[in-house]
């Protein structure tokens, strides 16, 4: 049956030269401001110096929490949250990637808990009261920007985990493409893999997962990134790519699109456990078991629905068998993310080894005996899958 509750307050502010609004939209939420940012890019593009005139404008009063990583360690948002407990921040600004929202919302939720940050991600204590949060994107890709989910590192235990709350949507998000073009090729590409990977995962299920009209939709958004990744590459300051790969990575994962999904993200469960103990970029994981994962998976059951993403998303010929379209399309996707989107294609490449393929296999199936995704996977076919990646 098709139900489900949709809801997704997020105000988006669209466009170049809005930050001038900034300090009128943090007031709203009172005077003083966290200002959490990642390694420097915002402070050499000027992004922080719009920033800091508007919240001057409006007579707010800002503090700082800078080098947040990529795939954001639980020690900064312990350290933001220890800051926003001693000095009363009523509003939390991220401005930045995925890392660096996801690190805000780590905060926001730490904020008023009075114990270890990372309990929240365990679940030894459960999400209550959040500070807002308003964010300026900087990077097309996580959909952090428009989702209620962070996900956070712990370096001590390698564990990569996810926080949800209908409270760590932010309130606001400025969403100009202008403020991506300092982007690199390589974070563009794997921006736009993970993207792909979004609509992917919630693509790819069954019955009551299903739904034609959104379908047909996560089809348009699947060629629109194909389209426009490799513009964005080839010509950074390509307005028209920089604004469809940024609208499309909000709506990827902001709800809409999975409103019907009924199983775990296979692909995110995996890569999850790659990035925890390896550190790589989240993409670039996710282009690498992706095409590995669905020849795996191909069957007799699963090649209508893989034929359909081939002739739909790739122009495979329709007349083909389902098996044959259905490679056909794996296919072109290794030839999205290897060649035009020229992103490594394997683990060795990426210096990872066998040496953990069990100990990650287990890892993704989160504490369970299975990762129930489109298909059921035990951890030793999740090890076969990784094989198949080295
Ligand atoms: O740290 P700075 O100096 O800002 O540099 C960053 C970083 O080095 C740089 N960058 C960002 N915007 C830039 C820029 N460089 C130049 N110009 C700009 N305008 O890009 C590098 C990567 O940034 P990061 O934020 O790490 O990338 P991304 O947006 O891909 O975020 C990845 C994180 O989000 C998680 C991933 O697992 C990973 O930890 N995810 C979050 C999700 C969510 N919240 O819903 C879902 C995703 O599936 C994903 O798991
Ligand atoms: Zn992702």
């Amino acid at each position: 049956m098709i139900e489900f509750t949709h809801q997704i307050p997020t105000k988006i502010i669209f466009g170049p030269d809005k930050l001038g609004q900034l300090g009128t939209e943090l007031a709203a939420f009172g005077k003083k401001v966290l200002v959490v940012y990642g390694g420097g890019s915002i402070k050499r593009n000027g992004i922080f110096d719009k920033a800091v005139e508007s919240m001057q404008e409006a007579g707010l009063t800002w503090f700082e929490q800078g080098g947040v990583e990529p795939n954001p360690k639980v020690t900064s948002v312990q350290a933001g949250a220890d800051l926003c407990k001693k000095e009363g921040i009523d509003v939390i600004l991220a401005i930045g990637g995925g890392s660096v929202i996801d690190c805000a919302k780590g905060i926001a939720a730490a904020a008023f808990y009075d114990g270890d940050a990372w309990d929240l991600p365990t679940h030894k204590a459960p999400i209550g009261r959040c500070l807002p949060i308003v964010s300026i994107l900087t990077l097309a890709a996580t959909g952090s920007e428009m989702d209620p989910v962070g996900v956070i590192s712990n370096k001590d235990t390698e564990q990569k985990l996810v926080i949800s709350n209908p409270a760590l949507r932010p309130a606001v998000s400025f969403l100009d493409p202008t403020l991506t073009y300092s982007v690199s090729a390589f974070q563009t590409a794997s921006g736009s893999a993970d993207i792909m990977s979004h609509i992917m995962e919630d693509y790819f299920v069954d019955g009551d997962g299903s739904m034609y009209m959104l379908d047909r939709i996560k089809e348009g958004m699947m060629k629109t990134v194909i389209h426009y990744a490799p513009i964005a590459i080839a010509d950074p300051t390509n307005y028209e790519a920089r604004a469809n790969l940024m609208w499309t990575s909000s709506w990827a994962i902001n709800g809409f699109t999975g409103a019907l999904c009924n199983c775990e993200w296979t692909n995110h469960m995996i890569e999850h456990e790659l990035s925890a103990i390896y550190d790589i970029t989240h993409g670039l994981g996710l282009a690498i078991v992706t095409p590995r994962w669905m020849r795996y998976v191909l069957d007799d059951t699963t090649a209508p629905k893989m034929k359909e993403f081939a002739v739909n998303v790739f122009g495979v010929d329709a007349s083909l068998p389902d098996k044959e379209a259905a490679l056909k399309g794996i296919e072109c996707l290794e030839d999205f993310f290897f060649n035009k989107l020229g992103l490594k294609s394997t683990l060795t490449e990426i210096g990872i080894g066998e040496e953990n393929l069990e100990v990650m296999a287990k890892k993704a199936c989160n504490g369970k005996e299975t990762l129930n995704g489109w298909r059921v996977l035990t951890p030793a076919q999740i090890v076969e899958i990784l094989k198949a990646c080295l």
